[in-house]
């Protein structure tokens, strides 16, 4: 039979309007799998059944670099007039009401470089199937709202690969004729991008779980051999996510057998296939040698967030990948949840009879993991809100849906799903996700019908509130306050306006949604006066409040209730009094940032009000030190700036040396002026302590790793000392990491020996080699020092980096490009030259790793000449060389945008 050849992509618009149901259902579906990593064979036998409302209709399937070997109708060969091969299409021209289609294809999977469909990574075969890798294995209807029963059949070489893992339950497991045979069978219906096979010689810790209702579980973590005592901390993750979905949503395993895969090359982070979860290494493997207190909870929070896709996202799918959030912004908001219930937990026990002192602390806790969300949103959503890339979260259109696996899809998504929880409460929303399951389990549904469960369920009419579905670009509330001292009346004034979206509608505003803005008042000895969640639901609102005898400060947006920017007029004394007063801990850090950021805007503006506002910094952040009611968790996050790319977004142009400098010299200020709180830290070698995950020591050592980057980036006598000293003792990769990054702020020759050091000591674990990469991508130049790029340069042939590999990528490349402002927009364009190289480059390999590289210049518009320009011109270069449609899609956004 014919070879499809394989063309480049001709991008085409795929539009949310255009959604039709599939005309045949697949109730079941029959996989053989002669895996060999040269040439594997895959065999399909599926029973296609015509909708009952459909006539007749052609019968269209997906495809993608595949050989057709055969193709049988109800056992017959299929003649040439039946049916119709494109290369990425198979037409079946008029097939009948039912019938077993049975086709057999040949794919290489160790050619497969674009990490989708079956690939190679390391010694293993594996599969990648989201969003539309399937079709790389078989012709497929490769849609979401097709769901069927598999059963799988694995063959391979018994000694490159004897262990053959696919979804649900183990059939059988037998040699045959020499050949390795397993049978897999998934009670439960589910779309194609669920499906997942890995074949390797794999190792394996499991452990027993039992549900709430009584349930044996098997949980397995599968690796590759030498990496068993990493796993340790995923499989806790495990247990506690399971635990926690039993008890919040009641909510249980629903397969005999939960396992995870580990493996080494992977385009993201983690995959939730039904029953076999596959991991990027780099987000499951940790043991406190190699991973710091980030990772471990990086870890814990990815391992829930695949594990709780089970329910929202694989019992209930999504109809079409429009859609993609009804699953990602709900899977991401319970990972939240998750991870802050278990940091109060944490603090929860063990405080003895202080039951008031343990729910103190683990208010801030909740705290600080709610001020890193939202540092984390506003760095990445914001900016891509306000750029070419810029999609409600539910998109319109388009051209390659893996450029939609983004932060508004994920994190905005996570926050309107916070919001519908505030509105309805803690309760109402569990008994709206009980709706939920109730009414679609086993099903495709949509964002709408998620909604519509939480609305019925209490009968509340959530119609405006769909807005956020619909509208690209972050709100802008306006709020301004008058005191009538007279009558003891305040009146808050709040107004809503989205001018990105009212720029994509051609100057049409968007109808106004709903934004939950919780606030409270206090007055000047720092007495709460009242707190309030008020709703803004029209374009302009006023609410009163009585009894306010003298002018209040107000408390806006308290932990941050809703995803939009705040504009009201503080003064620096308003933001230091609420930095000292306000009894929401994420609102003092929200007026710590905001005072940092007005110093760094006015110095920049080469306002006269800059020392003064800079003072007013210190100040504020000395009566933190002084205020035993904040702890070191809340007190590390004061102490830490805003990121360059923060700021940026508060600028309507950005210079990039300008800001490293002005950054610089602010940071240097609030090291010289707490330097009595911070070498009293720094002297206290609390490396020396016994390493423990307890939020208890994980706060205090977070505090004194930041006094000792502060302490050493200004020169603090003895700090460079005290950072080689921890650098040289300590144990354990949080303090190993914080005393390296120290080093790299201090002089350039123990910047130089520590990081030699550090290559030798972790030359064979990929993830520490990683954070190698990073580190130097993205390090500040001291003086004398050549320009980054050079170094980057020097690194691409270092024998730990990999351009095949997207971890190596994305933390010497994307890290460059995305986190190094002035090193990577160099004035004289070598940077975006570079860029380009390597955007053409990955767009031939792995597209969907090129298309976020390629993402890198987005923010042209921010940038003044000669960047601009320079921008503009590597866009439109790179432009010519490209042919996926992932790339395109980013660059022509990008070029429309900077016209
Ligand atoms: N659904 C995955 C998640 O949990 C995302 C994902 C994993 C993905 N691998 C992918 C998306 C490859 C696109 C392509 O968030
Ligand atoms: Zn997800």
């Amino acid at each position: 039979m014919s070879t499809a050849i394989n063309p480049a992509d001709t991008p085409v618009l795929v539009r949310r309007a255009d959604y039709r149901q599939p005309d045949y259902l697949v109730p079941q579906v029959f996989l053989r799998f002669d895996l060999d990593p040269d040439r594997t064979v895959v065999y399909s036998r599926a029973v296609y059944e015509r909708r009952s409302d459909v006539d007749a209709a052609p019968l269209v399937l997906d495809g993608e670099d595949l050989e057709l070997l055969s193709i049988r109708l109800d056992g017959e060969a299929l003649a040439p007039a039946d049916y119709v091969l494109e290369p990425r299409r198979l037409t079946l021209v008029h097939p009948p009401a039912r019938f077993e289609l049975e086709i057999e294809v040949a794919i290489a999977p160790a050619a497969n470089r674009k990490l989708s469909g079956l690939y190679a990574s390391g010694t293993m075969l594996l599969t990648q199937c989201e969003a539309q890798g399937f079709r790389r294995m078989t012709w497929w209807q490769d849609r979401p709202d097709v769901m069927s029963r598999y059963r799988v059949e694995l063959r391979a070489d018994p000694g490159r690969f004897p262990v053959l893992l696919s979804n649900g339950n183990l059939v059988s497991s037998e040699i045959v004729d020499g050949h390795g045979v397993a049978v897999w069978d998934d009670p439960f219906v589910k779309p194609s991008y669920l499906f997942a096979l890995v074949a390797g010689r794999l190792e394996v810790h499991e452990e027993q779980w039992q549900t709430t209702s009584g349930k044996p579980r098997l949980l397995q973590i599968w690796v590759e051999p030498g990496n068993l005592d990493k796993t340790g901390h995923a499989m806790l993750s495990l247990k506690h996510s399971m635990a926690w979905d039993e008890a919040r949503f009641g909510l249980e395993l629903d397969l005999e057998r939960f396992m995870i895969v580990a493996v080494g090359d992977f385009n993201m982070g983690a995959m939730e296939n039904k029953g076999l979860n596959i991991f990027n290494a780099k987000y499951l493997f940790a043991n406190p040698r190699i991973a710091t207190d980030d990772d471990f909870a990086r870890i814990e929070s990815i391992v829930g967030h695949e594990y709780f896709h089970n329910w929202t996202g694989n019992r209930v799918t999504c109809r079409d990948w429009f859609q993609l959030t009804l699953k990602e912004g709900l899977t991401v908001f319970r990972d939240q949840e998750f991870s802050a219930d278990r940091l109060a937990a944490d603090l929860g026990q063990g405080q003895g009879a202080d039951a008031s002192a343990g729910a103190r602390a683990a208010a801030s806790a909740r705290a600080v993991h709610r001020i890193e969300t939202v540092r984390a949103l506003r760095a990445t959503q914001f900016a891509e809100d306000a750029g070419p890339m810029a999609h409600p979260i539910r998109p319109d259109s388009y051209q390659a849906i893996d450029n939609f696996y983004t932060a508004t899809v994920y994190e905005k998504g996570s926050e309107v799903i916070r919001m519908l929880q505030t509105l309805v409460g803690r309760d109402g929303f569990r008994r709206g996700m009980d709706l939920y399951f109730e009414r679609h389990d086993g099903q495709a549904v949509t964002c709408d019908d998620f909604v519509a469960a939480i609305a019925d369920a209490n009968q509340r009419d959530l119609g405006q509130f769909l807005g956020w579905y619909a509208t690209p670009g972050t709100p802008l509330v306006q709020a301004s306050g008058q005191h009538d001292p007279a009558t003891g009346q305040y009146t808050l004034t709040l107004r809503q306006l989205n001018p990105r979206a009212t720029a994509a509608a051609g100057g049409q505003a968007p109808a106004p949604v709903t934004i939950p803005v919780d606030t409270a008042l206090f007055d000047p000895a720092g007495r709460r006066l009242a707190q309030q969640m008020l709703v803004l639901e029209a374009e302009s609102q006023q609410f009163r409040f009585d009894g306010i005898a003298v002018a209040p400060v107000p408390s806006l947006l308290r932990g941050f209730s809703a995803p939009v920017l705040l504009q009201y007029d503080y003064s620096a004394e308003e933001l230091a009094f609420l930095l000292a007063h306000d009894d929401d801990p994420f609102n003092r850090w929200e007026a710590g940032q905001r005072l940092m950021v007005a110093a760094i805007q006015a110095r920049l503006a080469g306002a006269d009000t800059a020392a003064s506002l800079e003072d007013a910094v210190v100040a504020a952040l000395k009566w933190a030190f002084a205020d035993a009611g904040v702890d070191a968790g809340l007190r590390n996050q004061l102490l830490l700036l805003p990121s360059e790319g923060a700021i940026s977004e508060s600028l309507a142009i950005v210079e990039p040396l300008a800001l490293r400098e002005t950054r610089r010299a602010l940071r240097n200020k609030v090291a010289l002026g707490l330097a009595d709180h911070l070498l009293p830290l720094v002297a206290g070698e609390h490396w020396r302590k016994p390493y423990d995950l307890a939020v208890a020591t994980m706060g205090p050592r977070a505090l004194a790793n930041t006094a000792l980057g502060l302490a050493c980036a200004a020169g603090l006598d003895g700090a460079a000392a005290a950072a080689q000293a921890q650098f040289a003792g300590s144990n354990n990769m949080t303090d190993r990491q914080a005393s390296l990054v120290a080093l790299m702020l201090a002089d350039p020759g123990r910047r130089e020996a520590a990081l030699a050091a550090f290559a030798n000591e972790y030359r064979n674990d990929p993830s520490v080699m990683d954070k190698w990469f990073l580190l130097q991508a993205t390090m500040h130049r001291l003086p004398g020092d050549p320009p980054v790029l050079d170094r980057v340069r020097h690194l691409e042939l270092h024998p730990a980096f990999s351009l095949t590999n997207p971890n190596k990528v994305r933390s010497l490349i994307h890290a460059f490009c995305n986190g190094n402002l002035p090193e990577f927009h160099r004035a004289d364009g070598e940077g975006y030259r570079w860029w380009r190289q390597h955007v053409v480059a990955f767009d031939r390999t792995n597209p969907h790793l090129a298309a976020r590289l390629a993402r890198a210049l987005d923010r042209l518009a921010k940038f003044a000449e000669p960047q601009r320009s320079l921008m503009r011109e590597a866009l439109a270069d790179a432009r010519r060389e490209v042919a996926s449609a992932d790339v395109i899609e980013v660059l022509d956004r990008a070029l429309a945008a900077s016209a």
